[in-house]
């Protein structure tokens, strides 16, 4: 019987899609035993932009959620997505600091790692992979994830490459990551067509979203052509800018005959589970009723629903919403020019902005931010296709080539622990604290100077209670 199998993303992308990663961890602890029951291939839970939400807005520690997620979650797989060599944050770490990171999310609980890198540069994704190997433990899988994208250089011919690429390195499994839900059940056809029939040993998966109305379609698609996984989330946390539904994949797969392993009963449980909560953050306006809707506009332009939203934002602060059509119009331009990087975090905000300054200034790259500068010096890692000439020698002088090594093999100094250990003080109490800070500083300083006080607190109760 044929197999496909769910990763449910409610814990992870889909409340990042729908309310910006604000989901505490007390408002799903009494589902997880349910969830834990449910069949799921895995469970994405982890890494994104949880930890820097974490931090930053809930007031919690991302690694004691961790360990209360692996606690209350014993029989499942717990997944995350890691930014490759900029880990969890937006910029480059240094190797050590890679692996000392891997090491430790998988002592606190986390199993499959799905490492990406937004270029493609899979450079970036050796350090993460060689750690995960190093500390694996029987439960351990890395996942090597493909940023999917859409341009004349993007063809069927050099994602199969890429595949064949990252099982030659020693992925386990290979992720598609439609970021934008811009890929089409055409190109799903032909793409995956072509990676098993080059690399069909290795299981596939894919990740899409429902922005722009493609995602079950393409999903049927993916099925049909062998996808070995989908991730989908509970649907009462689906559709729009999230994934497509996991209950409506799991009855179209029965009639099908197709064998997913999710008990029924439980993935209702948790949909019904989930429904008051997301109502709480519609209530409090957390959830946007715009990101729950269908936007096509994304297949127009290529461009993410989340870029689009950003440049909305920026103009309007700007008072210049009169030139958001031409803005949008310059990004396609903008992104041939830096050689059509996939357009995910950071290139998208990079490309966006770089674009909207273009419009407003009336002169192309009069203007240029310090983020392309550096992405064109090839601190980011090797573009898709070459950067425009022009555009190259104004950023890096006539005849000067882009770096062609890592940066951090150029910037490496490994005293970032001693560094951060010593800002920190009595403040850190374990490896975990540390490196926190060493990823989020402000964001730690300030969360651990909470927990200092809450304990200072809670010991002067506890003495005058005596
Ligand atoms: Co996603």
């Amino acid at each position: 019987m044929r197999k496909v199998q769910i990763t449910e993303t409610v814990l992870r992308d889909a409340n990042q899609s729908l309310m910006a990663t604000r989901l505490p961890y007390k408002d799903y602890e009494g589902i997880l035993p349910t969830m834990d029951q449910a069949g799921y291939y895995s469970v994405e839970c982890w890494g994104g932009a949880t930890f820097d939400s974490c931090l930053r807005y809930l007031n919690e520690d991302p690694w004691e959620r961790l360990r209360n997620l692996r606690k209350n979650l014993p029989n499942s797989k717990l997944q995350m997505l890691l930014r490759g060599q900029n880990l969890l944050g937006y910029k480059h770490y240094h190797d050590d600091v890679v692996e000392k990171f891997i090491e430790l999310s998988i002592k606190n609980g986390i199993d499959i790692i799905r490492i990406f890198d937004a270029l493609n540069d899979f450079r970036n994704l050796e350090t993460a992979l060689a750690a995960t190997q190093k500390y694996a433990t029987p439960n351990t899988i890395a996942s090597g994830c493909i940023s999917y994208t859409q341009s004349p250089v993007h063809t069927v011919e050099k994602y199969v490459k890429m595949c064949k690429e990252l099982k030659t390195m020693g992925f386990q499994t290979i992720c598609l990551k439609d970021m934008a839900g811009t890929m089409t059940p055409y190109e799903a056809e032909h793409l995956i067509k072509g990676i098993k029939d080059a690399v069909g040993d290795i299981p596939l998966i894919l990740h899409t979203h429902s922005t722009t109305g493609m995602a079950y379609m393409t999903l049927i698609k993916a099925i049909e052509c062998g996808i070995d996984v989908i991730d989908t989330a509970a649907s009462c946390f689906s559709g729009g800018t999230s994934q497509p539904s996991t209950e409506t994949m799991f009855y179209t797969m029965q009639q099908y005959g197709i064998e997913t392993g999710l008990d029924e009963a439980k993935i209702n449980e948790v949909n019904e589970y989930f429904k008051p909560v997301k109502q709480k953050y519609i209530d409090n306006g957390m959830i946007n009723p715009k990101s729950l809707a269908t936007d096509a506009q994304a297949l127009v332009y290529k461009v993410p629903g989340g870029m689009l939203s950003n440049m909305i934002a920026n103009l309007t602060d700007m008072k210049a919403m009169d030139k958001f059509d031409a803005a949008l119009e310059e990004i396609p331009k903008v992104r041939a020019d830096l050689g059509y990087p996939p357009l995910v975090t950071p290139l998208s905000q990079m490309v966006g902005n770089q674009a909207v300054t273009n419009v407003l200034v009336g002169q192309r790259y009069k203007q240029i931010s310090k983020e392309v500068k550096n992405y064109i010096k090839g601190e980011y890692g090797i573009a898709p296709a070459p950067v425009n000439k022009e555009l190259q020698v104004q950023v890096l002088g006539e005849g000067v080539q882009p770096i062609d090594c890592r940066t951090e093999d150029q910037k490496r100094t490994g005293e970032e622990f001693k560094e951060a250990a010593a800002a920190l003080g009595d403040l850190a109490r374990s490896e975990e604290d540390i490196m926190s800070y060493i990823c989020f500083p402000d964001q730690t300083v300030k969360f651990l100077e909470n927990r200092k006080a809450q304990e200072e607190n809670e010991a002067v109760y506890t003495i005058e209670e005596m």
